[in-house]
């Protein structure tokens, strides 16, 4: 197996572990052997923060870091926003990779699933999009904010789940934001909508 490959089986078996009935509803069903695509890898700034020691502790969450970091250099790394959306500091700071899905490294037009990285400091703006998403922070202390409430700290290991066009946001302080994300329903691939701008 490669280190996409053990990714991909961590990234599973990380999931399974969990009894959460949001998140167990949500992959239910699921087929978890796909199709791997021939994706070249494609580094991008914000990919750097996985090659430096973190403080994660000894959980589930480690042992799935622990792949991710292995894996970072041959991943596909990718961004939705441009520099008109939200400047160039952000674009620095940002960035995700989709393991499957209709882009991903395995195929899946079902769901799909990867990692968001945020840097210290971003404020990824209040957005929005018709997939349900889940989002599991793997590291302390960032800030999410659903439905236009006040912004929380989130720690690794939490559920966060957005249903269709809820508006959200996340911001980090001094330490980056690692997150498995899940998204199924509308577009697997649509851009999120900026709230209150017209794109
Ligand atoms: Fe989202």
């Amino acid at each position: 197996m490669n280190a996409v490959e053990e990714l991909l089986v961590a990234f599973r078996d990380y999931l399974l572990s969990r009894s959460d009935p949001t998140l167990g509803h949500f992959i239910q069903g699921f087929a978890w052997s796909m199709a791997e695509r021939s994706l070249a890898p494609h580094d991008l700034p914000v990919a750097a923060y996985l090659r430096k020691p973190r403080r994660l502790g000894n959980g589930a969450e480690r042992v799935l870091f622990d792949k991710l970091a292995d894996a970072a250099d041959m991943l596909h790394w990718a961004q939705t926003y441009s520099i008109t959306d939200f400047g160039s500091d952000f674009l620095q700071r940002y960035g995700w990779v989709e393991l499957f899905g209709a882009r991903g490294h395995f195929a899946s037009e079902e769901m799909a699933g990867g990692f968001l990285l945020l840097g210290p400091e971003v404020h990824y703006p209040d957005h929005h999009h018709t997939a349900e998403e889940i989002y599991i922070p793997q590291t302390d202390g960032s800030l999410w904010s659903k439905d236009a409430q006040p912004f929380l700290p989130r720690w690794s290991g939490e559920i966060i789940h957005h249903p269709s066009n809820i508006r959200h946001a996340m911001r980090t302080e001094d330490e980056p934001l690692v997150a498995l994300y899940l998204w199924r329903g509308g577009s697997l691939a649509q851009k999120s909508i900026i709230s209150g701008r017209m794109q």
